[in-house]
């Protein structure tokens, strides 16, 4: 793998708040697919309209809850690669908030304290009428469609994930524009950045001053107005930049 780029370094060394805006990418080397990445990607597999809108729970809720426990059962089944432990360790040089679109809590389980999901987490359930929270075990449902549970109102209990066509919650999004709002520097990590209001983020550190760098081994469409890029999977890029962070760092 390429080294830190030197621009990169003198970055992070130079910022007092960091912001680490992460997306599927982030995840994937724990063995968490992506969404759009080709073949693997989620969406590449499934069809979205049928799995991640309010439409498809109202249509087929068994089918839309049966995808979800699977998910929420393969989470289980995973750990925070070097990636998620670095941007933990991070935190003990610097100010960092991670502000994450993943529904998984591998931010969490690596150590880091201060996150924000945009998209909520998998590991939340609620009632999807009266929506009030409402603990359910993961469990693997090996079977194509599984009934929800019911909630004491009637409702059914859905995943606390945030679906096409539905509002982010308020208050995470205020944090994370707080947040872009007063960094120095995002690192932006494993996003494709197309998914709004989210991939808008970069934009409000940027206006603000703050320096913008892409870490992900591919080109995306925050590529061109990004300050600094490097092209490097997260599990390998951050450690590295750790590392020589650590070794330098006053
Ligand atoms: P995408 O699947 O759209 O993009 C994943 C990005 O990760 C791509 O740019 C890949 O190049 C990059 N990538 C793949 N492997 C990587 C690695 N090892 N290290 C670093 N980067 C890597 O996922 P998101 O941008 O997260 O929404 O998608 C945004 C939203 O769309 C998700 O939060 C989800 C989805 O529908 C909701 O759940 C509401």
């Amino acid at each position: 793998m390429s080294s830190v780029p030197a621009d990169l370094l003198a970055a992070v060394r130079a910022a007092e708040r960091i912001v680490v805006f992460t997306g599927a990418g982030m995840s994937a080397e724990s063995g968490l697919p992506t969404f759009r990445d080709e073949e693997t990607g989620l969406w590449s597999r499934y069809d979205v309209s049928r799995l991640a809108t309010p439409e498809a729970w109202d249509a087929d809720p068994a089918l839309v809850w049966a995808w979800y426990q699977r998910r929420r059962f393969q989470l289980a089944a995973v750990e925070p690669n070097p990636g998620h432990r670095a941007i933990a360790a991070l935190g003990r040089h610097r100010r960092v908030d991670v502000v994450t679109q993943n529904v998984d809590d591998l931010h969490e389980r690596g150590g880091s304290e201060r996150v924000v999901h945009l998209h909520g987490r998998l590991a939340e359930t609620f009632c999807d009428t009266c929506r009030l929270p409402y603990p359910v075990p993961a469990v693997d449902p090996q079977t194509e469609h599984l009934e929800p549970e019911r909630c004491v109102c009637g409702g059914r209990i859905r995943p606390g994930v945030v679906w096409f066509g539905e509002h982010l919650p308020a208050d995470e999004f205020a944090r994370a524009v707080d947040h872009a709002e007063n960094c120095d520097l995002m690192l932006v990590v494993g996003t494709s950045g197309i998914v709004y209001p989210a991939a808008g983020l970069p934009q409000v550190a940027r206006e603000h001053g703050a320096t913008v760098a892409e870490i992900n081994p591919n080109r995306t469409d925050l590529s061109e107005a990004a300050d600094l890029v490097w092209r490097a999977p997260a599990s390998t890029a951050l450690p590295a930049l750790l590392e020589v962070l650590s070794g330098t760092a006053s």
